[in-house]
């Protein structure tokens, strides 16, 4: 009889190096890998799908999702704004749902009863994951090999690793830190870093220059929009998934675009987390800017609650939720004119916006201006106040401080 099947979600480390041996000895199941490019810094996986290959599976897939992460991902992220606790622009929370769909799909693919990761129990990612592929088709089984296995830390997985002829990087037991990257940013986790009290190393950053060793001359640049999407730098249309490459380069370059926050997971906890993120500050800023511009203020206003709880329902996992789908129609409504040019200078780890414009501008210069000679009818203002503040002279003489009794 043929053996039961599941699909892994395999980055090619370690820890899902070590899932496949052992889904295959304790499960005894045929273990099919899905490897997923959403541009992280690690770009041979050709490697690891040989890797994979190597440790028995019945197939490795390397999937590009680079543009799909991009199109249908990142613009919904950039749509809402999407800061969880108003400070964490989701990176890692981005990218398990795609990765959620692509297990699914090769699940059916391949008749696999079972999907598998390689997140911990103290994470969010477990959660992400799990409820992806829920969400998706709920007959599925999960599992979830470091929730069960006795492998407690990096050297015991190492071991493992070793008796069970899975080829182990070099220097595996010295890398501090724990990193989950894509085109959105790094995250990066665990080490020097877990007492919140340490300031981060110099090693602990990749994407992004120390401030004191960037240019000393500013750098600007200008992101086009179209309907909320960013489409150009500098007046060279460009896809978004290269967009974003080239901006990383340029954020990083200036030093701008790491975060260093504690954060509260889904599973109760606070952590410690290190972001570098200089797209995603970049276009995340560059969005609100233009948004500021086009955008009508009591939708504006109403958009700025619903963006956190949007932020929250992708934090804890809920992609793909009824919830999710109805906040994504009220945010693509919102977008419909916020099209234009944000004008952005770097200097020093800093980012500021200097210019924006847009032929949707609700910016009315006539309106606006001091100067007196204009289209706003200052006579009127006296009515208004006279009667938004109605109620609040009533109370005042009623209840308040003008009634005598306090
Ligand atoms: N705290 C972040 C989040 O929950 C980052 C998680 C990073 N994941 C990792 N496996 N290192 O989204």
């Amino acid at each position: 009889m043929s053996k039961e099947k599941v699909v892994l979600a395999y980055s090619g480390g370690l820890d899902t190096s070590v899932c496949v041996k052992w889904l295959q000895t304790e499960k005894n199941l045929d273990v099919i890998c899905v490897c997923g490019n959403v541009g992280q810094e690690e770009t041979d996986l050709e490697k690891k799908r040989q890797k994979a290959l190597s440790l028995g599976v019945l197939d490795c897939k390397v999937l590009d999702l680079r543009d799909e992460f991009s199109d249908e991902y990142l613009t919904h992220a950039i749509a809402a704004n999407s800061m969880y606790e108003n400070k964490y622009p989701l990176l890692s929370a981005l990218s398990r749902p795609l990765l959620a769909a692509k297990l699914v799909e090769v699940a059916h693919e391949y008749g696999a009863t079972y999907v598998a990761h390689g997140c911990t129990g103290k994470g969010n990612d477990q959660v992400r994951f799990e409820a992806g592929v829920l969400a998706l088709d709920p007959d599925l089984k999960v599992i979830a090999p470091v929730r069960e296995w006795d492998l407690k830390c990096r050297p015991d997985e190492v071991a493992y690793a070793h008796e069970h002829g899975i080829p182990v990087p070099e220097g595996a037991n010295d890398n501090p830190y724990s990193i989950d990257d894509n085109l959105w940013g790094r995250a990066i986790e665990c080490g020097h870093m877990e007492d919140p009290w340490n300031e981060p190393l110099d090693d602990a950053w990749t994407m992004t220059k120390s401030p004191e060793n960037t240019p000393d001359t500013p750098t600007y640049v200008e992101i086009g929009f179209e309907a909320g999407k960013p489409v150009s730098i500098d007046g060279e249309q460009m896809k978004l998934s290269e967009l974003i490459i080239k901006l990383n380069k340029i954020a990083g370059d200036n030093g701008f675009g790491r975060l260093d926050l504690v954060e509260d997971r889904l599973v109760g906890l606070k952590s410690r987390e290190c972001y570098e993120v200089p797209a995603a500050l970049t276009l995340l800023q560059a969005h609100k800017a233009l948004e500021d511009l086009t955008v009508e203020g009591d939708v504006l206003r109403a958009k700025f609650a619903l963006e956190q709880q949007w932020a929250t329902t992708v934090y804890n996992g809920k992609w793909f939720s009824p919830l999710k789908a109805a906040l994504d129609a009220f945010m693509d409504e919102t977008q419909k004119f916020v099209t234009g040019t944000v004008r952005l200078k770097f200097f020093k780890g800093n980012l500021t916006i200097v210019g924006r414009k847009s032929p949707y501008s609700l910016y009315d210069y006539g309106l606006a201006t001091y100067d007196r000679d204009t289209t706003f009818d200052e006579k009127s203002a006296a009515g208004f106040i006279y009667l938004d503040t109605l109620s609040l002279k009533t109370w005042s003489k009623v209840q308040g401080p003008g009634s005598g009794i306090a």
